[in-house]
């Protein structure tokens, strides 16, 4: 089972998933690709190397030489960790099923256009929420909506910031979001 992570920013998320399938077997990160030329998902996939591909806007949304890569590539699964380009119809076509995304916050509260990163954390603390977490969802072609696969939630204080809130975001997604692609793959592959 061969995957590939695509990601635009510092990709701790990345650099978790790749730790933690390092001595497994058959799932294997074989692909790590960015629209940044700078981010550090790229260096997390060099310092374990790992292919690393950069795209611009245009080529994914032609979307040709992009899928010609994961298929020389063999890649059975797609997986978004902090990949901030919309996916292309076309792309979702011919991976239906097979791409999933990591978003910061329960959804379908604060998701959808623009809602990435502290602009979540931020409208979580503005209203008031007494809970938040994080969701893995199946891509379709509106931002966040696809299938919910997995949530989990952590309790919000009166007390929060939107640092404070990042940082408990940041702690379920490494504890949970690796487990999450591997018991996907074990059950439906
Ligand atoms: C994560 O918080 C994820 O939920 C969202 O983008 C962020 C990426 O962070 N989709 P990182 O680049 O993995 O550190």
């Amino acid at each position: 089972m061969n995957i590939a992570l695509f990601a635009s920013g510092t990709g701790s998320n990345v650099k978790n998933i790749i730790d933690f399938f390092k001595k497994n077997k058959t799932i294997n990160i074989v692909l790590v690709v960015s629209n940044n030329s700078s981010a550090g998902a790229l260096i997390h996939a060099k310092n374990n190397n790992i292919h690393q591909l950069v795209i611009d806007k245009e080529s994914l949304s032609d979307t040709k030489s992009v899928l010609e890569k994961l298929r020389e590539k063999n890649i059975e699964l797609v997986v978004l960790a902090g990949f901030l380009l919309k996916i292309p119809e076309k792309f979702i076509t011919n991976y239906k099923g097979k791409i999933i995304n990591l978003h910061p916050s329960l959804l379908p509260k604060f998701g959808g256009k623009g809602m990435y990163g502290n602009n979540v954390h931020k409208a979580v603390l503005e209203s008031n929420e007494t809970k938040t977490g994080i969701t893995i969802h199946y891509v379709n072609k509106n931002y966040d909506e696809g299938t919910i696969i997995k949530q989990y939630e952590t309790k919000l204080s009166k007390k929060e910031t939107i640092e404070s809130i990042a940082l408990k975001i940041k702690n379920l997604e490494k504890l949970y979001f690796p487990v999450t692609i591997e018991e996907l793959i074990l059950k439906s592959y």
